[in-house]
């Protein structure tokens, strides 16, 4: 669903007009003010089922919407860029956010499916732009197209029938003439925008190849319910070591929902079972698909930011089991492929909105990014520091030692007492850190140098950091756990830690009390 912002102002708007509140409109969609305020700002996407309550509760249409949404995006395109990021410190502060996806990403192999719509409805040519410049930060591509709305027109004009079996699609001769047709005439057109693309774009003067090739091998599925589904197959193998000497070359490779049998015969594939199959085979580090909707949404209509492959194969029995509507025909064919990707090793799959400019780049280059992402495990871990954590601590760190929220240490002396600290990783990056000193004599010990990274407070990790600090204190016979403090002293008072005095530190740590900070002690038995 595009437009979010304008989509939320449209909502807005409307809102005002029927004189309703916030609330009072939450009220009647049943759904959390917050949730409703951060979909009118735009910060939160809505599903379908949610867009009809409010329409019903608006008494107005999705059409009436979507125009109003359009207008307030013409507006907004007239009155120039985010003015924020014309201010230079801005801009820096922007680039320096993005700057360790960047680093991260490099080398990289992401496999890129969207569907024939994309094509069709014109949206190939933004994509193209963000595809390449994706390639020029050596991020190694993979796309794979579908063709469903090119094989349904050609099947209309020689009006021949659609048949399905069990929700597959027979592909007679006549049929695979047209799933041929459709699919090579959707290269090409693929291949030219990639070409074309560049020369009035972001990415004017960029020099980068598209492959395409016989990858992928299939079979035929057979019979199914007592019908030959003839030219339908499925993947059997996909050319890893032939495509990877096309992404060594700096290529991107396209792939198609066609497969060929050993013996010369062509197949009709679908194009989730071609991208999971090439992630897999590849060893991909993201699957994305682009969809129709914002992302995967629970069933009050909230957009999940991310989830495992056990909420999701939870959130599908429950569709099945009670018939709801909570998800779109594209989670269907998408969530299903997501989970495979990640029981066969594919650390993350996307689902993203094909209609908001830019999705890819927002998926990827921002902390929450805009659809959803599935992972075999939860997203965010905490564990013991090594020394491959300094340079993320002292990132997360310094800005704090900088403004004297944080006593200063120096690389030095955190690379010596890194057996001490303890992160939270999130997709990598290091945001949250803790380091925790024994005295193992007073069976206390202390907690130092705790630290939320600024984009990521505010959602319970401090508290999440503190109780694993706990478990692992506890873990090592540790009764009690003080901290000194000069500025955060009611965070820890929140948290059940009582005000002490200098004296009830442990004799070595009164010797080392700086009595210039005059920081305050708090202490906790845990
Ligand atoms: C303290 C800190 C670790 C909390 O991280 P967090 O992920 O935001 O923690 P939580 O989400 O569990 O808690 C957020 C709550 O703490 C409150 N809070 C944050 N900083 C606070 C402070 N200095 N004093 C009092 N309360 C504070 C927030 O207002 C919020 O309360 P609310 O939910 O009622 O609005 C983080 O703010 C941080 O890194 N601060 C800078 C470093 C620091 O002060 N470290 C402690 C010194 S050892």
């Amino acid at each position: 669903m595009g437009f979010t912002m304008p989509l939320g102002l449209a909502i807005r708007r409307r809102r005002k007009a029927l004189g309703l509140t916030l609330q009072e409109l939450a009220k009647r969609v049943d759904a959390d003010t917050g949730n409703l305020s951060r979909i009118e700002r735009g910060t939160q996407g809505l599903s379908e089922a949610m867009l009809r309550r409010l329409c019903a509760a608006l008494d107005c249409t999705p059409a009436f919407l979507y125009a109003h949404a359009e207008a307030a995006a013409g507006a907004s395109a007239q009155s120039g860029p985010r003015l924020s990021l014309l201010q230079p410190q801005e801009f820096v502060r922007w680039f320096r956010s993005v700057a360790p996806y960047i680093h991260a990403f490099g080398g990289r192999t992401f496999v890129i499916a969207f569907g024939g719509e994309v094509v069709d409805d014109g949206q190939f040519v933004a994509l193209s732009h963000d595809l390449n410049l994706l390639a020029s930060l050596e991020v190694r591509l993979v796309l794979v197209h579908g063709a469903r709305p090119q094989v349904e027109s050609r099947l209309k004009r020689a009006k021949l029938e659609a048949r399905l079996v069990g929700g597959l699609r027979v592909t007679d001769d006549e049929a695979m003439e047209a799933v041929k047709e459709a699919n090579g005439s959707i290269r090409v057109e693929i291949e030219a925008l990639l070409s074309m693309g560049l020369v009035n774009s972001p990415m004017a003067g960029a020099d980068i190849r598209v492959a395409s090739g016989n990858f992928v091998t299939a079979r035929p599925l057979g019979v199914r319910e007592g019908v030959d589904l003839q030219h339908t197959g499925e993947v059997r193998r996909i050319d890893a070591v032939g495509i990877r000497k096309r992404l060594d070359d700096g290529e991107m490779v396209l792939l198609s929902p066609l497969g060929y049998s050993p013996t010369g015969e062509a197949f009709n594939l679908s194009l989730e079972d071609v991208a999971v199959s090439a992630a897999i085979a590849l060893d991909a580090d993201k699957l994305i698909f682009l969809m129709d909707t914002t992302g995967v949404h629970n069933v009050r209509g909230e957009l999940l930011r991310e989830m495992t492959a056990d909420k999701a194969r939870n959130l599908l029995r429950h569709v099945q089991k009670s018939g709801s509507q909570a998800i779109s025909e594209d989670e269907t064919y998408y969530l299903p492929a997501a989970i495979k990707a990640c029981e066969h090793g594919v650390a993350r799959t996307h689902l993203i909105c094909r209609h908001t400019d830019g999705a890819i780049l927002q998926e990827l280059f921002t902390h929450d990014g805009i659809g959803t992402m599935i992972t075999e495990m939860p997203l965010e871990t905490m564990r013991e520091a090594d020394i491959g954590d300094v340079g993320g601590i002292l990132q997360l760190i310094e800005p704090l030692e900088a403004e004297g929220i944080l006593v200063r240490r120096g690389r030095e002396r955190l690379e010596m007492e890194i057996d001490h600290f303890h992160v939270m990783e999130h997709d990598g990056l290091i945001i949250g850190c803790a380091a925790l000193y024994p005295f193992p004599d007073e069976r206390k010990a202390e907690l130092a140098c705790m630290a939320v990274h600024p984009s990521f407070r505010g959602g319970g990790r401090g508290d999440r950091l503190l109780h694993y600090c706990e478990d692992q204190a506890r873990k090592r016979g540790i009764q009690s756990l003080f901290v000194l403090t000069t500025r955060t002293a009611h965070w820890f008072i929140e948290r059940n830690f009582k005000e002490a005095g200098v004296e009830t530190l442990p004799d070595a740590r009164q010797k080392l009390y700086n009595y210039q900070r005059r920081s305050k002690v708090f202490i906790k038995r845990i």
